[in-house]
């Protein structure tokens, strides 16, 4: 995947810096030391830039992560005709995203053909301008990744969706009315989605079978700050009593528990030692005990986590992934390069997307045994990977692959960078700096 030059990330992102280079040669086996920062969370961060979309008062998002993603997201919010005003100030990056004049007809197809997030905007502007149209999305190939579930619910709720030369069109003349909706499964873009909707549409929704990831909840706590009335957060069972003009608020993104397992994958696999600021046991969830019998160990410490490989060393260990609160899919891939040189076999079974397994085959390029019978990998740990050409698919798999050449013997070059940089914050600079040995070029 690569970006269109039509995309003005600079005027909708200043801080955005274009990467140097489309490769990277990772030369692995550098133990990692140091502190590493931990991002605002990807998966947050999105719903939440479109939120500001509700309102015409000032929403206010700090702890933003300066990823690819929510340049993309920026650029769209622009053309929609929504005013971002950021601050690089410590400790981090933040936004005021000003909507008080919207123009839902312009939304740009390039843009959102690439972001599958971008669904979300259907959500919030039949909610805020009673009409969107926009392509359908994009995002990573990693299944099928319908959106059925976004359009019958927002149908339920009197918008009348029609889907003609692969743009969505979609109104509801007389406003968005609430309505008793059951997901067929616990989507986390089609509980956001329903969620931005509801809030803005008269009388009460209920959201049954929703989400509940903890990602969910951050949007949840920001809407419920500009006055939205939803109660049932961290529960199946959503309930928003919408109608009511929302105001602006300010709010902390959570930090990224998916970066965070990652980061500590790679102290595990050097095995080094990094402070991963932002970091808390808490934010692992179900990863932690899977991380803890994978052979990282995890201690809190002032400001973080502290992650390096236990004194047992690795092993391998088994994986179910499933929707929150069982361990995620976004970290199947990352973990997978840690297990591939871990003493024994694992097992890790994919639930949620039938194909979350192309970074797989670049494993084995690397040297790992892995062998995939329908949704399950079963790996059997080598004592090392090897360097090779490497190429990213999807986000994670970005990741994984980055786990693995921090590793390896040898060297290791990964393209395919769009799909790293779309969910990391410099990754590459920020692993350099505790001493991999990373060049983009
Ligand atoms: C979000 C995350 C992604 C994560 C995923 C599961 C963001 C920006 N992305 O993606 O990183 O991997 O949750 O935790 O937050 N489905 C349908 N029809 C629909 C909606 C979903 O069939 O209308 C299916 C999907 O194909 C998939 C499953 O439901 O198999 C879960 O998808 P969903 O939870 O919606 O994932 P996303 O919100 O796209």
């Amino acid at each position: 995947m690569s970006f269109p030059s039509s995309l003005s990330l600079p005027a909708a992102a200043p801080w955005w810096r274009p990467n140097s280079g489309q490769s990277i040669a990772i030369r692995g086996g550098r133990p990692l030391a140091g502190s590493y920062a931990i991002s605002g969370a990807k998966n947050a961060v999105l719903p939440l830039m479109v939120s500001a979309l509700l309102t015409p008062h000032l929403v206010t998002l700090r702890n933003v992560p300066a990823s690819l993603d929510v340049a993309v997201l920026a650029a769209l919010l622009q053309r929609l005709g929504a005013e971002m005003h950021w601050s690089t100030k410590a400790p981090g990056l933040s936004v005021t995203i000003c909507a008080d004049r919207l123009q839902p007809a312009s939304i740009d197809g390039d843009l959102v053909s690439r972001m599958r997030a971008s669904v979300l905007l259907l959500g919030a502007l039949l909610g805020r301008c009673g009409e969107a149209s926009l392509p359908m999305p994009g995002g990573d190939a990693i299944g099928l990744r319908g959106i059925d579930f976004h359009l019958s619910g927002l149908r339920a709720m009197g918008a009348e969706i029609e889907l003609v030369g692969g743009v969505i069109h979609a109104k509801a003349p007389a406003g968005l009315a609430g309505a008793d909706i059951l997901l067929p499964q616990p989507s986390v873009g089609a509980t956001e989605n329903l969620l931005l909707a509801a809030a803005l549409a008269r009388g009460t929704t209920t959201i049954r079978n929703a989400a509940r990831e903890p990602e969910v909840a951050d949007l949840i706590a920001c809407l419920v700050s500009m006055g939205a009335r939803i109660s049932g957060a961290g529960s199946h069972v959503l309930t928003v009593e919408g109608g009511a003009p929302l105001a602006g608020a300010v709010h902390d993104v959570m930090p990224d528990r998916i970066e965070l397992g990652t980061l500590a994958c790679a102290a595990a696999i050097t095995d080094g030692e990094l402070v991963l600021h932002q970091g808390s046991l808490d934010l692992l969830g179900a990863a932690l005990p899977v991380l803890q019998a994978a052979g990282v160990e995890l201690r809190e410490i002032a400001g973080g986590l502290l992650a390096r490989r236990s004194e047992a060393g690795l092993a391998g260990t088994d994986i179910v992934t499933q929707p929150y609160p069982g361990f995620a899919t976004d970290l199947q891939a990352p973990l997978m390069a840690l297990l591939s040189i871990a003493g024994g076999a694992s097992a890790v079974t994919e639930t949620i997307f039938e194909q979350r397994f192309l970074h797989v085959g670049e494993l084995r390029r690397m040297g790992a045994n892995i062998a995939v019978h329908g949704r399950t990998a079963l790996i059997r740990g080598v004592p090392e990977l090897r360097g090779a050409a490497v190429a990213c698919t999807d986000v994670r798999a970005a990741a994984a692959l980055v786990i693995a050449a921090l590793g390896a013997t040898g060297e290791t070059t990964l393209t395919g960078l769009d799909h790293l940089d779309r969910g990391y914050e410099q990754m590459a600079e920020k692993l350099a700096a505790c001493g991999a040995d990373i060049v983009r070029y």
